[in-house]
């Protein structure tokens, strides 16, 4: 064990061999992404971002082509990314969350109009 990989929000983290891919990483530390392509960098759904100074083997080629710019912005894909060392990984926000979220928000909005 080798690598230290921490998620955000949570901030669970776990310590996993150097190349291990960030999903196999969150798998481990019962952390959950979404995917549908079962890892094979073809479903786009596991999209995280990474924080600056996180330590992570160069990017592959399909990985590039596939975020066709995006890792510019610290996103990756994390059944592709491999890690080195300590790595940050920032999960996006659970879509059925947000959704619950914005509907109460809207709700209690109407609620105060009345
Ligand atoms: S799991 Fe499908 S692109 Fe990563």
């Amino acid at each position: 064990m080798d690598a230290e990989v921490r998620f955000w929000p949570s901030g669970k983290s776990v310590r996993v061999r150097r190349g291990t891919t960030v999903l196999d990483a969150a798998r481990r530390a019962g952390v959950t992404i979404a995917t549908r392509c079962g890892g094979k960098a073809a479903c786009f759904m596991c999209k995280v971002t990474v924080r600056p100074g996180s330590e992570l083997l160069p990017i592959g080629d399909e990985e590039r082509r596939k975020l066709a710019g995006l890792e510019e912005q610290h996103i990756r894909l994390s059944c592709q990314t491999r890690v080195s060392g300590k790595a940050e990984v920032e999960l996006p926000p659970d879509p059925l969350r947000s959704a619950v979220a914005k509907a109460l928000a809207r709700q209690k909005e109407q609620e105060e109009l009345w």
